[in-house]
C-alpha cells in the first residue's frame, strides 16, 4: 500500500487543478492530433459524404480554403485519401501513382506550397483504385499475391514521397510491405527524409463503412478477413506490431481505435519507444455525431471523454475527423 488506509481517496481530486494531476499524459494539444481528408479528382469538387455529416470529399482548388482556419486554430499534420473516378480502377490499381488519374499527388503539391509547415501523411493502398477493391494485388484464383502487391504497395508509396509528402502510411495489412518500403525508399535517397506509418494493427471491422462509401473502396466481392485481423485476436495484433517494428516502422497504429484500447495499451507497453498513433474510423465518427443528434449526449463532452481514453491507453496522435472541431473548441477555451 502506497497511501493511508483509512481515509478514501476523495480528498485527491477536489479541486480542477488536483484533478489535472490525476490524469497524467491524457490532455489534448495540437501535435496530438491528425486530420484525414478525403480527394476528389474533381478541382472544384465539395462533395458532401451522406454516411459522414460534416465531412467532404475536397477538389485541389477548394483544399486550401477549407484547412486554411483549421491550421490557423493549430493543425499541424493530415492523412490523404484519393477518391479517384471509377473509370480509372483496373486490376493492379495503376492509378494510384499517376499524376493524371490519382488526385493525391496533385493535392500533395498544393498543400506543401500553401502551408510550408504542415506535415503531409499519404495513405498507402490498392482498394481505392483497383477493380476488385481489394487491398492488394489477386492472383487468377481470387487470393492476395502477396509479393506482386507488396512491390506494387512500394512504387505507390515511393511516387507520394517523390511528390513531397512526410510519411506514407501503408493500410493494406499485406505481410512485407513496410520492409518493401523502407528498402525502396532508401534506395531512392528518401530513407532520411521520409518516415514509415504502419496501420500495423488493424482490424476488419464494420466500423470502416461510411469509409468505404467515402472512398468508394468496398470490395466487389469477399471481405478482408484474410488480410484484415480478427476483431477478438490479440495474439496476431501483436505479431503484426513486432512484425512492423522489426522491418522498421517509424511509427505504430491500432485500428480503429475506441474498442481497441487493450491493443493500444499492449502495443505501446511493448513498443514504447515509438510513438503510437489510434485512427477513431469512419463508424466511430458518424456513431458519435449521431448518437449526439439524436439527444444521447453533449458532442464535445462525449468526444473529450473518447479522447481522453485513448490518450489513457496509451495513444500518442489520433487520427480523427473531428480534428477542425477540437481545435476550434480549444482556441475557444483558451
Ligand atoms: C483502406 C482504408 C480503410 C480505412 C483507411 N484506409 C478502409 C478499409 O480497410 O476497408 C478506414 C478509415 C475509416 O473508416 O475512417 N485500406
Ligand atoms: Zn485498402
Amino acid at each position: 500500500m502506497t497511501s493511508g488506509a483509512n481515509f478514501g481517496i476523495h480528498s485527491g481530486y477536489s479541486h480542477p487543478t488536483l484533478r489535472e494531476w490525476q490524469q497524467p499524459n491524457t490532455s489534448i494539444g495540437p501535435s496530438n492530433l491528425m486530420y484525414p481528408i478525403f480527394i476528389t479528382p474533381d478541382v472544384d469538387g465539395e462533395v458532401e459524404i451522406a454516411s459522414m455529416p460534416g465531412v467532404k470529399r475536397w477538389g485541389i482548388n477548394k483544399l486550401v480554403t477549407h484547412l486554411k482556419p483549421v491550421v490557423d486554430n493549430g493543425l499541424k499534420s493530415v492523412l490523404l485519401f484519393g477518391v479517384p473516378d471509377e473509370t480509372v480502377k483496373d486490376e493492379v490499381g495503376s492509378a494510384a501513382d499517376d499524376p493524371e488519374r490519382s488526385p493525391v499527388i496533385p493535392a500533395i503539391r498544393v498543400l506543401r506550397k500553401a502551408f510550408p509547415d504542415l506535415v503531409i501523411a499519404c495513405d498507402v493502398c490498392l482498394c481505392g483504385f483497383t477493380s476488385h477493391g481489394h487491398c492488394g494485388i489477386l492472383t487468377s484464383t481470387g487470393h492476395i499475391d502477396n509479393d506482386k502487391s507488396t512491390k506494387r504497395l512500394a512504387e505507390v508509396a515511393l511516387s507520394y514521397a517523390t511528390a513531397g509528402c512526410h510519411i506514407v502510411a501503408p493500410s493494406d495489412m499485406m505481410d512485407g510491405r513496410i520492409l518493401a518500403i523502407k528498402t525502396s525508399l532508401r534506395q531512392a535517397g528518401f530513407g532520411n527524409k521520409v518516415s514509415v506509418l504502419s496501420y500495423a494493427a488493424k482490424f476488419a471491422s464494420c466500423f470502416y463503412g461510411p469509409f468505404r462509401d467515402a472512398a468508394a473502396s468496398a470490395p466487389a466481392f469477399g471481405d478482408r478477413k484474410a488480410y484484415q485481423l480478427p476483431p477478438g485476436s490479440s495474439g496476431l495484433a501483436i505479431r503484426a506490431v513486432d512484425r512492423d517494428v522489426s522491418e522498421g516502422a517509424d511509427f505504430l497504429m491500432v485500428k480503429p481505435a475506441m474498442i481497441y484500447l487493450d491493443i493500444i495499451k499492449t502495443a505501446k507497453d511493448r513498443h514504447p519507444q515509438l510513438p503510437m498513433f489510434a485512427y477513431q474510423v469512419s463508424g466511430e465518427y458518424a456513431t458519435i455525431i449521431n448518437a449526439a443528434k439524436a439527444g444521447l449526449y453533449d458532442l464535445d463532452v462525449a468526444l473529450s471523454e473518447v479522447l481522453v481514453a485513448l490518450r489513457r491507453a496509451g495513444t500518442d496522435v489520433i487520427i480523427t475527423y473531428f480534428a477542425p472541431r477540437i481545435l476550434a473548441k480549444l482556441n475557444q477555451d483558451k
